[in-house]
């Protein structure tokens, strides 16, 4: 009695918020500023769900070793940075079956068309010729029945990736305008608080995640000697004054990590350096992404020390997305047509 009372002046269902990330390449802090690290918070305002999109991973050719590495060190970097797996819903997508069975049936109400105009698959068609196969095609499909099997209000993805959210309001509501309602209408989110970060080699360039080679991107995992060699070696701009300006893409890139890092304005973190020598600000850099990145790596290697308690949580959040997923798919099934037992 007492609960149902809570309930009712429960003023507003909590919202649901679903995203993924693919595992593929290393992560890196641009990853972790720009993303990772807000996702270990949405917990206090949403109901979340987040997925190692694994089943994504394969649309580009990868080694069955990297791509099983790839997926314990998401999953565990993910924990590692905040995603309380008793407080969110974190799971490896190809766990849930529902995700491939959805996308087979969602495949069904997504036009040709509509998916060859995807930027994302012209642009990779375009860059691996000899590799143009269909699981790139349908790539936002997959990605839309993710989406929709958790019923989501919300969806924080990046920028590129709004486009692959609009295919999939159109999918959702070509589905229940044809059957009935059935699908809730997600809606993308770019988040503005997010920092984005540049490579330190090219700070036109976004820092990528398999830009290994030429010292431009830190990596999440990364060791505090590399880190700060990296840093030591980041591209600078003319003149000596440690300003965040248009023309000065490698300063502002710095001032940006220095500031998301360590949780200051960028004002206030030019403010810091107003006389400082580019050397010694790109040192401060430097140690401010070490210590910011410490407490991940620490607890990452210590859940990546024991495989059987990652695999359980792994089972535990498979075990709380399939009961929602396969809720959703039941009824598509059954509005489409389908004899279910
Ligand atoms: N395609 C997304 C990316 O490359 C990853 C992803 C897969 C995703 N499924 C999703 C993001 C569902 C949001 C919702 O970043």
């Amino acid at each position: 009695m007492e609960n149902q009372t809570l309930q009712q002046n429960t003023p507003e269902k909590r919202k649901r918020v679903f995203s993924a990330i693919k595992p593929t390449g290393n992560p890196t802090l641009g990853n972790y500023l720009g993303a990772m690290k807000y996702w270990g918070k949405m917990h206090e305002e949403f109901d979340c769900f987040f997925a190692v999109a694994d089943l994504h991973a394969i649309t580009v050719a990868i080694e069955p070793k990297e791509l099983r590495e790839n997926c314990k060190r998401l999953f565990a970097l993910l924990v590692a940075v905040g995603i309380d797996p008793e407080r969110n819903v974190l799971f490896m997508q190809s766990h849930v079956p529902a995700h491939a069975e959805l996308s087979w049936l969602l495949n069904n109400y997504t036009m040709f068309g509509e998916a060859s105009r995807m930027t994302q698959f012209k642009d990779k068609s375009k860059k691996a010729p000899e590799n143009v196969n269909v699981g790139l095609f349908d790539y936002p499909v997959l990605m839309a029945a993710d989406i929709l099997l958790y019923q989501a209000d919300i969806v924080p993805v990046g920028e590129d990736q709004m486009q692959h959210v609009e295919l999939c309001r159109t999918i959702a509501t070509r589905f229940n305008n044809r059957y009935s309602p059935t699908f809730a209408m997600p809606e993308g989110r770019v988040p503005k608080f997010g920092a984005r970060i540049h490579s330190l080699s090219d700070p036109t360039a976004k820092m990528g995640k398999s830009d290994g080679e030429n010292d431009g991107s830190i990596f999440i995992l990364d060791k505090p000697e590399d880190i700060m060699r990296k840093f030591k070696r980041a591209v600078t701009d003319s003149g000596r004054e440690v300003k965040a300006a248009d023309d000065k893409p490698g300063i502002t890139n710095l001032l940006t990590i220095y500031a998301a890092a360590c949780g200051v304005t960028l004002e206030q973190a030019e403010n810091e350096f107003a006389s400082s020598s580019y050397a010694d600000f790109k040192l401060r850099v430097g140690e401010a992404a070490i210590e910011a990145l410490r407490p991940v790596r620490e607890r990452y290697e210590a859940l990546r020390r024991d495989d059987g308690a990652l695999s359980a949580l792994m089972r535990s959040g498979a075990e709380k997305a399939g009961r929602i997923a396969s809720r959703t798919l039941e009824k598509v099934y059954k509005k489409i047509g389908f004899v279910r037992l």
